[in-house]
């Protein structure tokens, strides 16, 4: 296992080149993370550095992106499929993005900026962010086992 990381390690700095991605997020309980490109790819990491104009060549442009867990110390194969994560268009309408069989969530629509925070919702309860839209709304960026920006962690079930 701590083998395999570490032979991981320098292909994922390789790939990460020009993006904001913690290599250490490539293995942990739940054990190597998939990162074969599309929607169930690399759940818990920030998504936006790479999903960004800007930054890795390939992957597509997301406004938003990110991943809902179980837990805050939930591990990356314990991500939560059917959560709303609601979201406010660059109108004024309200969007509605249902997580994936990973606990992943992206949209390309454009988003109000710095509209009001995200909120989502589970099982009959709701949980929002009590603050603005971030203006690059980049979620496993502030979310993660290493948050920054005052998150306490992970995005999980309200
Ligand atoms: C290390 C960079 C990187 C990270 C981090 C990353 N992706 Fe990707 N992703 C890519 C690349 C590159 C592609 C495009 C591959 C191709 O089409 O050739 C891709 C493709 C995709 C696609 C398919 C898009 C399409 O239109 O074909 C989806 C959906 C996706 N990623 C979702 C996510 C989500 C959700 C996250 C975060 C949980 C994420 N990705 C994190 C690099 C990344
Ligand atoms: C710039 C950093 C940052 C970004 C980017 C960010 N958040 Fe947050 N978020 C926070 C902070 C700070 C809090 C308040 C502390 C906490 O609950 O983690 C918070 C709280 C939340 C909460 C409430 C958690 C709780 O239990 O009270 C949810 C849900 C949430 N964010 C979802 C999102 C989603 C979805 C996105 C992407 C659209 C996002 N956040 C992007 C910083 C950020």
């Amino acid at each position: 296992m701590k083998r395999r990381f570490l032979a991981m390690a320098p292909m994922a700095l390789l790939v990460c080149l020009g993006c904001t991605v913690d290599a250490s997020n490539d293995a942990d309980a739940c054990g190597p993370v998939d990162t074969t490109p599309g929607p169930m790819m690399r759940p818990g990491e920030n998504c936006l550095g790479c999903h960004q104009d800007g930054f890795g060549e390939e992957a597509p442009e997301f406004s938003a992106a990110g991943t809902v867990f179980a837990s805050l110390d939930s591990g990356s194969c314990d991500g939560v499929e059917g959560v709303s994560v609601f979201l406010t268009a660059e109108d004024g309408s309200e969007i509605e993005l249902i997580t994936n069989e990973v606990g992943n969530f992206y949209t390309t629509e454009p988003l109000m900026e710095e509209g009001p925070g995200p909120r989502i919702e589970f099982d009959g309860k709701t949980v929002s962010m009590g603050r603005d839209l971030p203006s690059i709304p980049a979620c496993n960026a502030c979310h993660s086992d290493s948050p920054v920006g005052g998150a306490l962690g992970k995005i999980y079930l309200p």
